[in-house]
């Protein structure tokens, strides 16, 4: 779900003891979801909520299932359900009746994700509390569905709604002959889709502030519509005439925004920054942190910011794979915008709605490109092109 940094971008987590005890049923206050949890693990609505662009339900209506329903619905968590694997644990596919949501044969009913937390996991509690108090009330058309949830002993699990075309990681970065490289259009519409996710969070009253915005968390249905999932830093935004929380720094490396690595004061526009990072993710089609990279480039932010300034050399770093597809001028905005999210001061990166709006007037730009007479497989990489054209950024 989300990491705290080290010195290396590897995972570090810690579950404090105290938490742990209200694992074990007492009430209390979840100082990092900022919810007031009672026994149940469900928390109370942020006051004054803007339920305009979505809903925010007054009570989590989410089925409480138990851990035989869950092995019920994937074979005893049969290897072969297995869908992935994060920081929190294994994710299977499972499936359960439409209507009551009961465990049902494999291949009838509705297809779910079943996440359950691996037991030496160093997430755990906390993640899954904040997921179950945010998401479970959270409703939205580009935020991930949460059906329900399993807590028995130390056995904790999410159900969620099925994302037929899992992340946007898997889409833009694992290169395999099974999975199409995505569009200039589809990339567009994915942005646009996670954008909204974002600006519903941020406009409530009661501010969310997502905190661990990243490709592996967008997730793709059928029809490429992107939702956000895993709500397990979340936290509730600034309150009175505060405008930042502070807090411990937790996240991903390569996606937070530098003054919250640097200092823990998290602002809402804490999350534009990574909402940055991914759309040059998407333009660039490059990792936002690889390590396998030579020196100097590993950050792609660092690496590509100069390219996006320059309107000659943005070519250079345009993922090869959308050659043909999109007009220049689109290309030229995008990169203006990504550069605006990733303003070193949080107050000059423009707010969620803002990014909306000018992803929609990007999408109306229609003057496609003639296609190139070199083909896209035949034309160098990006990578190659950035080593050996302009000086190294
Ligand atoms: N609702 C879902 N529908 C379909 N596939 C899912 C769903 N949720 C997760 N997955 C799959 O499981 C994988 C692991 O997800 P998970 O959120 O546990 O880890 P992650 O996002 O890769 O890493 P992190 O621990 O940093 O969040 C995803 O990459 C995705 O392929
Ligand atoms: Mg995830």
């Amino acid at each position: 779900m989300g990491n705290c940094f080290g010195h290396s971008p590897t995972r570090e987590y810690s579950v404090s003891n105290s938490t742990r005890a209200s694992a074990a049923g007492k009430s209390g206050h979840d100082s990092r979801s900022g919810f007031l949890v009672n026994s149940s693990g469900v928390g109370e609505i942020p006051e004054g909520a803007n339920e305009s662009q979505g809903e925010i339900l007054e009570m989590p209506n989410l089925k409480v299932f138990t851990f035989a329903d869950l092995r019920s619905a994937t074979k005893n968590f049969k290897q072969d359900n297995l869908l992935g694997e994060g920081g929190f644990g294994r994710v299977f596919k499972g499936w359960v009746d439409e209507k009551t949501l009961a465990p049902s044969k494999m291949g009838s009913g509705m297809v779910v994700a079943i996440k359950k937390l691996n037991p030496e996991s160093m997430q755990g509690f906390d993640e899954w509390q904040s997921e179950v108090n945010f998401l479970g009330r959270l409703s939205h058309p580009n935020l991930v569905r949460l059906l329900g949830y399993c807590w028995e002993d130390k056995e904790l699990l999410l159900v969620y709604e099925f994302m037929q075309k899992g992340s946007l990681e898997n889409h833009l970065f694992r290169r395999s002959p099974n999975i199409e490289p995505l569009s200039w259009d589809r990339r567009l519409q994915i942005a646009i889709g996670a954008a909204k996710g974002l600006a519903f969070l941020h406009t409530s009253d009661k501010q969310v502030i997502y905190r661990d915005f990243k490709a592996s968390n967008i997730l793709l249905d059928w029809n490429y519509n992107a939702k956000i999932a895993d709500f397990g830093l979340a936290k509730l935004g600034p309150s009175g005439e505060e405008s930042h929380v502070t807090t411990r720094v937790m996240g991903t490396s390569g996606y937070a925004a530098p003054e919250y690595v640097a200092t823990g004061h998290l602002y809402v526009k804490s999350d534009v920054y990574g909402f940055g990072v991914v759309l040059l993710e998407l333009l660039t089609g490059h990792r936002a942190l690889d390590l396998k990279r030579p020196g100097g480039q590993q950050s792609l932010v660092e690496w590509t910011r100069p390219f996006l300034s320059q309107r000659g050399k943005l070519k250079l770093i345009i993922d090869a794979r959308m050659e043909g597809q999109y007009s220049f001028k689109a290309a030229l905005q995008t990169a203006q915008l990504v550069l605006r999210c990733l303003a070193s001061e949080p107050r000059n990166r423009p707010s969620m709605k803002e990014v909306v709006d000018v992803l929609l007037r990007i999408e109306l730009i229609k003057d496609k490109p003639k296609k190139s007479s070199v083909s896209s497989s035949r034309r160098p990489a990006p990578r190659q092109d950035m080593r050996h054209q302009g000086p190294n950024p």
